[in-house]
This record gives structure tokens, C-alpha cells and sequence, in this order.
């Protein structure tokens, strides 16, 4: 049996020239950049500094922020396309990107007054500075409605004085500025929620020790506290009491990125896995000629290809809706949830195929494994995402 070069591969959507340009200046990068350090930083746990500085260099770190506010200025699906790609050279890089531009810069273009873009986008969408956002506590996670961390108006009216504990936090312990969601009118509910940008280097924020993870090891994150943290009430972003809708809005850009980090490791171990399998021989035959193996890959290919238009199309429904203002949060959970199952599927089912040397240290299937887990659990569980696509389909709420 012999294996030939694949007959179809990648994206029926027509890419245009700029799109190509960054999934191939993405891909040079992290091909050349990352894939050399990745199983280090995973082993080390360290923050890779360099490499995320480089990628502000180059534009990644601001990539749909205009030009005027320190990104490069370019689309949704040009977005993706380098998700795609450092994610399949590294998931803790990706991971650091997406809090970056889809959280941080995103909010804070979406919702900021120009005085907030020039003081807090600039410097984090050209990479020199570094965002984070903040929604999770230890009591509520799913629930993110529900917080006790507090935000009360100081006598004056000049600052809000903030105290709580805020839990898994992306990039806390390297964050320059947070977007924070706290409650300023516990009464209110959901409503009495406000969004605040929080200068990391001020008294008040205090950083907890970095959590100890099962994969995204080089990815740093935290718990916070804040101890009588003084705002000034210019600090807050958007609307006193519109922060739950503004976290909402976000993460529905967010989870377009996961979506597509989910993707890009789902074809690093796929990649490896049709390697293997032409590579591998058993009862004196490849192991590809195998129809199991076959079954592993077909089904593999198809759920990463669905899981790429699903992205795309969420991207797309992204780019309207900065035109027409409309919703795109069922097409960016049905992403999200699509391709972070399918990143499960695929790193396990890749695991199988490579036998005993996918369970060994000595490749980077099983680092694929552990990184694909957290797309299932963060920015909104797969359950979640179920629920979101579900309630919008049926008009609940
Ligand atoms: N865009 C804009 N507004 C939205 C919205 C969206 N996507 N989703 C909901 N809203 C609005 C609703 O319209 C509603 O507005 P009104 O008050 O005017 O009626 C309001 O928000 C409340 O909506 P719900 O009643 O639907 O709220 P809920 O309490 O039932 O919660 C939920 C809904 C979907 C479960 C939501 O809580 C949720 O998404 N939970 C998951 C949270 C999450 O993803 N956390 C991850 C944090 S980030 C992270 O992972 C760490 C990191 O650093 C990467």
C-alpha cells in the first residue's frame, strides 16, 4: 500500500489575499518561534515573555484593534486565522492572545471613551503591555450574575473603593490592566453590575499565587484581591450597572477565539496522527491501511473541518454585526462548543492511534491532550454553550 498527497484539504471559503497574508505570517512564526520552546515552557510553567513580545511586534496582540489605537487594523476572520495557527503551534500562546485581543482590547474598543483607548488600549493592543478580564469568583463561575466582590461609591463621588476575590484569571499574574465586573448595587442583580479598568500597579491589587494546571502551563493564572482598591469613576467602563452586558458581549468575541484555538490544536494532533499512521507499520502493513485507523481519521477530518466553518461563519456573523449591531452569540457558542469537543475528540483519538509513544513525554501528543481540555471549560463551559444556543433558539430567557 502507498500513501499519496491528500486529493482535498482546508477551507471551501474563498481567502482573500490579506487573510492569507497573516494565517502564512502567523504560521512562518510559529512554526519557527514556538514549536522549538513550546515543551519547555509547558514543563517549566514559565510566562514566555519573548515570544509574546515578538507577537505584539508583529501585530497578534491587537490584531482587530484600528491602527490609531496601536492594532493592525484588520478583520474577524484575520483573527482567527492566526489563532488557528498559534494554537497549533502552542496552546498556552493562543491562550495568551485571545484574553489579549478578544477580552481586553475588544471591550475596551467596543465600550471605551477615546480618553480609555488612548490611556489603556494603546500600549496593550501593540503588545507592550499586556490585559486580562476579570469575571469569575470562587462562588460563581457558570453563574456569573452572582458575585460578592463589591464596588462602593467613595462620599466625595470622586472613586469607587473595591474589595473581593476574583478567581481564574488569565494573564493576572502578568497583567499590566484588568477589566474588572464587580457589583456596585448588590440589590439590582445582574443590573447592579459595573466594569471597571484596573491598574495593576496601584495599592490595592494584590496578586495571588499562580495556579498550579493541568495543561496551558505556560499561560499564567491567578486569583486576585482587592483591598480598598481606589477607581477613579473615569475608570469605569461603559455604564454604571451595564457591566453584565458588557462582559456578556465580550465573550461572545471571546469564544470565537477559543473556538478557533480549539481548532488549531485539534490539527497539530491530527497532522501527527496521519503521519503516524502512514509512518507505523503492524502485522506488516502501515497502520493506516488499517480500516479502524481509517474510521479514526475520517472522522478526525470531518469534525475539524465542520469545526472551521462553524469558526468562519461565526467570524463572518462577528464582522456584520459591527455594522448592524445585531447578536452573533448562538453562531460563537456553536463554534465554541463544536470545536473545543471536537479538540477533545481529536487530541484523545490521536492519543490512540500513536499507541503507547501518544501516552509518552517524549511527543507533544499528550501536551495536546491536557492544553485541549480548558477549551471545553473556559470563557463558558460546553454545557453553557448549550445552554446560550438553546435559550436563543427558543426564545427563553
Ligand atoms: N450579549 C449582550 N447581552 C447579553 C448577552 C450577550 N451575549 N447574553 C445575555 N445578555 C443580557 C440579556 O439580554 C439580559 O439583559 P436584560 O437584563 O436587559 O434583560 C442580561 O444580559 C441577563 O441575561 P440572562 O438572564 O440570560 O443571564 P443569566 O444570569 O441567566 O446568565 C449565562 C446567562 C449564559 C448562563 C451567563 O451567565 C454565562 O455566559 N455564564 C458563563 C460565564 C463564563 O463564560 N465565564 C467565563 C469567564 S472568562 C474565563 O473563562 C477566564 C479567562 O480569563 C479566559
Amino acid at each position: 500500500m502507498t500513501f499519496q498527497t491528500p486529493v482535498s484539504a482546508g477551507p471551501s471559503l474563498e481567502l482573500s489575499e490579506e487573510h492569507l497574508m497573516i494565517q502564512q505570517a502567523a504560521r512562518e512564526f510559529a512554526q519557527k518561534e514556538i514549536v522549538p520552546i513550546a515543551e519547555a515552557f509547558d514543563h517549566s510553567g514559565e510566562f514566555p515573555y519573548e515570544t509574546i513580545k515578538k507577537m505584539g511586534q508583529l501585530g497578534f496582540m491587537g490584531i482587530e484593534v484600528p491602527e490609531e489605537y496601536g492594532g493592525a487594523g484588520l478583520d474577524t476572520l484575520c483573527y482567527v486565522l492566526a489563532m488557528e495557527e498559534i494554537a497549533k503551534a502552542d496552546v498556552s500562546h493562543s491562550t495568551i492572545m485571545s484574553v489579549n485581543n478578544s477580552l481586553y482590547c475588544n471591550a475596551l474598543t467596543k465600550f471605551g471613551t477615546e480618553a480609555q483607548k488612548k490611556k489603556y488600549l494603546t500600549e496593550v493592543a501593540s503588545g507592550a503591555k499586556i490585559g486580562a478580564y476579570s469575571l469569575t469568583e470562587p462562588m460563581s463561575g457558570s453563574d456569573a450574575g452572582t458575585m460578592k466582590s463589591r464596588a462602593v461609591l467613595s462620599d466625595d463621588g470622586t472613586h469607587y473603593i473595591i474589595n473581593g476575590t476574583k478567581s481564574w484569571v488569565t494573564s493576572a499574574p502578568v497583567a499590566d490592566y484588568i477589566i474588572l465586573f464587580t457589583m456596585t448595587d448588590p440589590s439590582a442583580g445582574h443590573k447592579g453590575i459595573t466594569a471597571f479598568l484596573i491598574e495593576t500597579d496601584k495599592p490595592g491589587f494584590i496578586r495571588g499565587k499562580k495556579e498550579p494546571k493541568l495543561g496551558i502551563r505556560a499561560s499564567a493564572t491567578s486569583e486576585i484581591y482587592f483591598e480598598n482598591y481606589k477607581a477613579p469613576v473615569d475608570a469605569i467602563l461603559g455604564e454604571v450597572g451595564k457591566g453584565f452586558k458588557i462582559a456578556m458581549a465580550v465573550l461572545d468575541a471571546g469564544r470565537i477565539g477559543i473556538a478557533a484555538q480549539a481548532l488549531g490544536v485539534a490539527e497539530a494532533a491530527y497532522e501527527a496522527s496521519i503521519h503516524y499512521a502512514r509512518e507505523r507499520h503492524a502485522f506488516g502493513q502501515p497502520i493506516g491501511s488499517f480500516q479502524l485507523i481509517q474510521q479514526k481519521i475520517a472522522d478526525m477530518k470531518t469534525r475539524i473541518e465542520a469545526s472551521r466553518l462553524l469558526i468562519y461563519n461565526a467570524a463572518l456573523a462577528k464582522m456584520r454585526a459591527e455594522k448592524t449591531g445585531e447578536r452573533y452569540t448562538t453562531e460563537a457558542s456553536m463554534a465554541k462548543l463544536f470545536a473545543s469537543e471536537t479538540a477533545a475528540y481529536v487530541t484523545d483519538e490521536a492519543i490512540q492511534i500513536h499507541g503507547g509513544m501518544g501516552y509518552s513525554k517524549e511527543m507533544p501528543l499528550e501536551r495536546y491532550y491536557r492544553d485541549a481540555r480548558i477549551t471545553r471549560i473556559y470563557e463558558g463551559t460546553s454545557e453553557i454553550q448549550r445552554i446560550v444556543i438553546a435559550r436563543n433558539e427558543l426564545g427563553l430567557r
